[in-house]
């Protein structure tokens, strides 16, 4: 987990996003929220993802990202155990990731944090990471 200094904070081995957004299941919510958020008010993003047979996007790629999210933030590593090192560049080299897809991204995450209530310490630190890596995902 990069030690990044966002206002005073810096996650430590024992306090770091994940505890602090109160562990798994909070973390699996702002991924649903996240998705939610993008299938009702980004529809050129949604679509570029797998969809459900309700044109949501699709319980898998849900899950996978929860999964993501949950190791990324601090918590448990199941997801490099299941799918290996994330390679977030290689892994979104098929997406065309522009500026208005980023912006788009860091539209819904923003929504998805609101909803779930994140804010404080945590909420400055979420959003200065999740802006530094959707922009270095921008590939076109
Ligand atoms: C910047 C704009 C972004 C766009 C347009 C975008 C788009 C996508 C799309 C379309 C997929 C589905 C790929 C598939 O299943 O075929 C995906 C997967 C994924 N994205 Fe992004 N993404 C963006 C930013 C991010 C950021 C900032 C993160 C991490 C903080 C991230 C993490 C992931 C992960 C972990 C997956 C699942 C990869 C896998 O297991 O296959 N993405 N993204």
């Amino acid at each position: 987990m990069t030690q990044l200094r966002v206002g005073s904070w810096i996650p430590t081995e024992g306090d770091t996003p994940y505890t602090r957004l109160g562990g798994s299941e909070a973390v699996r919510a702002l991924a649903e929220a996240f998705y939610d958020a993008m299938d009702a008010t980004e529809p050129a993003l949604a679509k570029l993802h797998p969809l459900d047979e309700q044109g949501r996007v699709s319980r898998g790629s849900r899950d996978r990202f929860g999964m993501f999210l949950i190791g990324w933030l601090g918590g448990p590593q199941d997801y490099m155990a299941t799918h290996g090192h994330p390679r977030l560049r290689m892994r979104h080299a098929r997406v065309p990731v522009n500026e208005p897809m980023r912006d788009a991204w860091l539209r819904c995450m923003a929504a998805a944090m609101n909803a779930r209530g994140v804010e404080g310490e945590v909420r400055s630190y979420l959003d200065a990471r999740f802006a530094e890596v959707a922009d270095f995902l921008r590939n076109v």
